[in-house]
């Protein structure tokens, strides 16, 4: 369990339903059992950054009068949300039906038996589903949640600064030099939470590091080759070509700072560009383009994020939870999703559908993100994994551990974590 999280207690959202009074029948799926598995629905996820939820609840309800969603937000930060699910899980609450299930969270929400296998009468077909987004929800060979929306990296850059993205990161901090009135160069997320172990990652991965060996549980990140990837960060605290103030950016937070026209570059997923684009306060509308993440050589390598729709272990609504899942997944929905919050799709041919490639034109940029993505451990033990990459980062950002210090220290917590 971790410690020194805020309390942030989620927000229970009840969308209004769409009023469907007359309806004749719930238009059950074919397949699904009736009974007393079936009735209303609470899906619990982190905020709804870009306003979806209302549209994908009046979907859904119209068609399910008997069996209607409510959403349940939490925070937008990811271990808040963590601790938001840990914590009803742990009190067996059956109010939970289903829950959005962060990529990295699968083995242990599976492990602890908090979410339900999708095999038998609640098997899922994924055969339209992009496989590294199938992969994230499945473990020990089983498949625990329904892809939802899949996340790569992106790099965002001010296109009427900076014409041609770097693709190095030689490039990007000789770019720096460029930015003219532009207050701070680079950032991602660098605060003491889960999107620094992905910010973190990331770096590692593109200088040929990695945090645990092919196994998932052998830490192997005291290499020269971390070393080099966690130079990038923490030089850039240093020489300055990363914000000082970024010590403190959770996603919202670094693209505030860019949507203020206060970087030249932001590192973050797709959802931005759809905030970007329509905020009131967007200083950087139709200012800025998005290309892959730089690395040392060439492009980097994005950590996979996403999340996924499971069921609720203690959910007394299974079969309509299974039915949502599966409406999850439709064309409907997942286009609904990208249209309204440029959520990066988890079905495969709509990367190449025609009308949504031209709307968003970095649609093949976000494929080959999320398929050269690389998934941070895959382990029960996660949360252990994940603080210790944190903390040690943290303190070599802010200058307090050498980054040599801070990986051997992060190798052996690494090493305690994975070890039960
Ligand atoms: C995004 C990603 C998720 C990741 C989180 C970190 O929500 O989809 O996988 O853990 O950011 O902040």
């Amino acid at each position: 369990m971790r410690t020194n999280r805020v309390a942030v207690a989620a927000l229970a959202v009840g969308l209004v339903a769409a009023s469907v009074t007359g309806c004749s029948s719930s238009k059950k799926k074919s397949g699904s059992s009736s009974g007393s598995d079936r009735g209303p629905i609470t899906v619990v996820q982190g905020k709804d950054n870009n306003n979806v939820l209302p549209d994908i609840a009046a979907l859904w309800n119209k068609d399910h009068p008997t069996e209607k969603v409510t959403f349940r937000q939490q925070s937008d930060s990811a271990d808040d949300q963590l601790q938001d699910l840990e914590q009803h899980f742990q009190s067996k609450d059956s109010g939970y039906d289903v829950v959005s299930v962060d990529v990295v969270w699968t083995a242990e929400f599976a492990a602890k038996g908090w979410i339900v296998p999708l095999k038998d009468q609640y098997n899922l077909d994924t055969s339209k589903l992009l496989p590294a987004t199938v992969k994230s929800a499945t473990y020990n060979g089983t498949l625990f949640a329904a892809p939802a929306s899949s996340d790569g990296g992106l790099l965002y850059y001010r296109k009427d600064i900076i014409p041609t993205p770097p693709k190095t990161w030689d490039e990007l901090i000789a770019d720096c030099a460029k930015k003219g009135s532009v207050k701070g160069c680079y950032a991602g997320q660098f605060a003491n939470y889960e999107g620094l172990t992905v910010n973190a990652a990331e770096a590692i991965n593109a200088a040929g590091g990695q945090i645990v060996k092919e196994d998932g549980k052998t830490a192997n990140v005291n290499t020269p080759e971390a070393a080099k990837g966690l130079d990038f960060l923490v030089n850039g605290f240093k020489q300055g070509y990363i914000p000082k103030e970024a010590i403190g950016f959770k996603e919202e937070g670094s693209l505030n700072a860019f949507q203020d026209g206060n970087l030249l570059f932001l590192r973050n997923w797709p959802y931005a560009d759809s905030l970007l684009n329509t905020n009131a306060a967007s200083k950087v509308k139709g200012k800025f383009d998005i290309a892959p993440l730089p690395g040392p050589n060439g492009h980097g390598a994005s950590s996979l994020g996403g999340h996924n729709w499971a069921i609720g272990a203690f959910s007394k609504h299974k079969a309509t939870a299974l039915d949502f899942l599966k409406f999850a997944e439709s064309d409907e929905v997942q286009k609904l999703l990208i249209n309204k919050a440029s959520l990066a799709p988890v079905v495969t041919s709509l990367y190449s559908d025609p009308t949504l490639v031209s709307k968003f034109p970095y649609l093949p940029v976000l494929l080959k993100s999320i398929e050269t993505a690389v998934p941070r451990p895959v382990t029960p033990f996660y949360p252990g994994v994940t603080k210790a990459i944190e903390v040690n980062t943290f303190a070599a950002l802010q200058g307090q551990k050498s980054t040599q210090q801070a990986l051997a220290d992060m190798q052996s917590a690494i090493q305690s974590a994975t070890s039960g």
